[in-house]
């Protein structure tokens, strides 16, 4: 049997963890955020200038951490801190994942690293080395996703809008390797891939990275978003999409890496959000997810359960594991999930899992 596991820990939920929340209306993750402020201006964020992004009325730490107990109460067994900006530059970063870690659920950060690759300055927001908070995240149990766009320095500073952005990104990496963040297995070690056409030429060499470190690689072609509507010419084109998906996969195959269906997490995990997590902004706004632009309420007038309770769309997505909303916004059509899955389903390498565990009704 295949024990390698196509995720990252604390984000891969297996066919029977997801079964049983299903059955008990139970969430299983909550992507979150935490303060909103980011040095850098990445030319695909759907954090700077969006719709959703008036910074003002941000929760306070008693309604955040309300809205922490909440999260656990519903069973919810990982916390994606996904935004709103560079999270680890936070004052009160270090209380909100103790805080987290301290209810029993799983931290997953999403960094730049601009705070880990970067003594100084990490020195004077934390009052520890670089390398003393990236051994605290690990001792807290963390699961970490650092953003790697490109290999190629100046492209990387090109992507972020931030003039030496990758010689810190980098020192943030290896930090992280140092300390053994991709021993384990799952990993908790993950690179954010966005994919474009700056960067399409070199996705397979980052790709590479996943076997040779141990790494789990989130590659991704932009959610729907007001930075994607500002860049229309950022998105790579339909037989760009199936020769990567093609490529990746082929990959996937030949080292042994299991994969269930057409994820939009290319060659990585299914996504599992829609029918079980919610994504909760800094204001306390409530969405389905970061693709969807649907408000659901605010924790500031409803409970986190009772917003969870009343949404019974989320019943509709499950067994769902694909991106309806890249899918609408034409960015990951219909037909070319079909064609894909017909293609690379046969060939799949699966884990533990029996192939037909998961119902893919997307
Ligand atoms: C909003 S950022 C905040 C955390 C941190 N500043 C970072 O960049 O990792 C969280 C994650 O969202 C991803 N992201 C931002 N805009 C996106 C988009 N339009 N489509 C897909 N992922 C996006 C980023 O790559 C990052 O991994
Ligand atoms: S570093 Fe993160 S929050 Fe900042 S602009 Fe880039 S994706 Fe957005």
């Amino acid at each position: 049997m295949n024990d390698i596991i196509n995720g990252i820990h604390g984000w891969y939920f297996g066919p029977e963890v997801i079964a049983e929340a299903n059955r008990k209306g139970q969430m299983l993750t909550m992507d979150y955020e935490l303060g909103r402020s980011c040095p850098l201006r990445c030319i695909y964020c759907y954090r700077t200038d969006d719709s959703r992004d008036e910074q003002k009325d941000l929760l306070d730490t008693t309604i955040w951490k309300h809205v922490v107990d909440d999260a656990r109460e519903l069973g919810v067994q990982s916390v994606k801190l996904i935004g709103g900006g560079e999270i680890t530059q936070e004052p009160d970063f270090r209380e909100a994942m103790e805080y987290i870690a301290g209810k029993g659920m799983i931290v997953v950060l999403f960094t730049a690293g601009t705070v880990l690759g970067n003594d100084n300055y990490c020195r004077k927001l934390h009052k520890m080395s670089s390398r003393e908070l990236a051994q605290w995240m690990y001792d807290l149990g963390m699961s970490v996703f650092i953003k790697v766009d490109s290999l190629n320095h100046e492209l990387q500073d090109k992507i972020a809008g931030f003039d030496g952005f990758a010689v810190i990104r980098d020192r943030a990496l290896e930090l992280l390797i140092d300390v053994g963040f991709n021993k384990p297995n799952p990993t908790r070690l993950g690179l954010e891939v966005n994919v474009s056409r700056h960067n399409i030429h070199e996705i397979m060499d980052i790709y590479a990275l996943r076997t040779k470190f141990n790494v789990y690689e989130d590659v991704v072609v932009s959610m729907p978003c007001d930075a994607l509507q500002r860049n229309k010419d950022y998105d790579i084109t339909y037989d760009q999409k199936r020769d990567l998906y093609r490529s990746i996969y082929a990959f996937n195959q030949e080292h042994g890496i299991p994969y269930e269906f057409i994820s939009p997490f290319i060659g990585g995990l299914v996504c599992s959000q829609l029918g079980n997590g919610l994504y909760v902004t800094n204001r306390g706004d409530v969405f389905h997810c970061p693709g969807s632009f649907v408000h659901l309420g605010n924790v500031k007038d409803v409970s986190l359960k009772g917003i969870w309770k009343q949404f019974s769309e989320k019943e509709k997505y499950h067994g769902t594991y694909f991106c309806p909303f890249r899918e609408d916004a034409g960015i990951f059509p219909a037909h070319l999930v079909e064609e894909l899955r017909a293609e690379l389903e046969s060939h799949r390498v699966t884990a533990g899992t029996k192939v037909g565990d998961r119902t893919n009704t997307a």
